[in-house]
């Protein structure tokens, strides 16, 4: 039986995503320094929340409409303190993402998305028919100009997306891009996923801009991707929208306790962003003493590394690292990122971090 012939539009177009590193972050025995997620374990306090669940697990949970513990807890640390209604959630931000494309986004509509941005942004847009319009940075170090943007607006533009800070090359467009691209009066969605590990957030623009959409997770500083809880801010007409679209029940029971405990244990949180932002630093300082090597300034907890000066390969440099334990990524031709040039290690232990410096000096000597 031809079963394509049932295929809806939507399962025509959609590719299947290939995340073979996270088997491999399984499977092998290797420092898992490739998906950005955080090296710690949970706080303790969070540890003790799921096991005090667990013996409920046979019921179903709350919707997080109704939630409204979680919701007030995510408002608090969103420095939106009472403000509940102003929040959403999703199974990780990338189904916030998605939740916002199907809330959002018609045939024929388009979405400027910065170019490099976090891949899954642009392969999920032609699902709801809409166009992805590329925005280029201009400079090396992947700065942005408002002209850049603004040049690429037409009459179909009606939204725009972009990390802050930026995966997979680390940079942190200005508050005042953020504020421009809001007074465009497109909705203007800001990926904070790793804002623990920069300067600041954009959320005190919220009052100032009903456009303005900003959404997090619990993968990053947090260290709790295994849970898969995104948060999405933005103010109550915007959430109603989404929350037409979203799932029943998409936050599961095991991630609602595990984020409620979290927050609490903000200092937890707090302890790991500071080793981590020393690691960075170390990391940023000592890879630029390897010749060749070019770090883009990061204010993620990662760092991209553009390897064109050092006579080896970005995939090079990862097989090495892999033949010594370490699992980090390379671009080889990806979406904003030509060539086989860049690499991108997520900061570890500092003993991690050590021995990846160690390991990639080691290989470029070798050549
Ligand atoms: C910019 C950005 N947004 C969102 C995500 C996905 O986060 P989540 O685990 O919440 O789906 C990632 C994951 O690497 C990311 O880099």
């Amino acid at each position: 039986m031809d079963l394509k012939k049932f295929m809806s539009k939507s399962a025509k177009v959609g590719e299947i995503y290939n995340l073979d590193h996270f088997r491999m972050g399984w499977t092998q025995n290797v420092r898992r320094l490739m998906g950005n997620e955080l090296v710690f374990p949970p706080s303790p306090k969070v540890i003790e929340a799921v096991k005090n669940i667990a013996d409920s697990l046979n019921w179903y949970p709350e919707d997080i409409l109704t939630d409204i513990e979680l919701r007030t807890s995510l408002a608090k640390y969103s420095n939106l303190p009472g403000r509940a209604d102003w929040i959403t959630c999703g199974n990780g931000s990338t189904e916030i993402i998605d939740m916002l494309y199907e809330a959002f986004l018609d045939e024929g509509d388009e979405i400027m998305i910065s170019n490099p941005d976090y891949s899954p942004y642009v392969r999920r847009v032609a699902l709801y028919g809409a166009k992805v319009v590329d925005v280029e940075p201009s400079d090396q170090d992947f700065n942005y100009t408002l002209e850049s943007f603004k040049n690429k607006i037409t009459p179909r533009t009606k939204m725009v997306l972009i990390s802050r800070p930026n995966n997979p090359e680390g940079h942190f467009i200005s508050r005042d891009l953020v504020r421009s691209l809001c007074e465009t009066g497109i909705l203007t969605v800001i990926d904070e996923a790793y804002v623990e590990f920069a300067t600041d957030t954009v959320e005190d623009m919220l009052d100032e801009y009903p456009n303005l959409v900003i959404s997090h997770t619990f993968s990053k500083a947090m260290g709790l991707a295994g849970i898969r809880l995104g948060w999405l801010v933005a103010c109550p007409e915007i959430i109603n929208i989404v929350n037409h679209i979203r799932t029943p029940l998409n936050v599961n029971l095991v991630a609602r306790v595990a984020a409620i405990a979290a927050i609490e244990d903000a200092d937890y949180i707090r302890a790991n962003v500071k080793k981590v932002k020393a690691d960075r630093e170390f990391f940023y300082n000592e890879i630029q003493k390897i010749p060749g090597m070019r770090p883009i300034p990061s204010e993620a907890n990662f760092i991209m590394v553009n390897c064109k000066e050092s006579g080896v390969t970005a995939s090079g440099v990862c097989d090495h690292l892999l033949e010594k334990g370490y699992l980090a990524r390379s671009f080889v031709n990806a979406r904003g990122l030509p060539g086989d040039q860049y690499y991108r290690v997520t900061i570890g232990t500092h003993e991690d971090v050590v021995a990846v410096l160690s390991e990639i000096k080691a290989y470029v000597n070798a050549r």
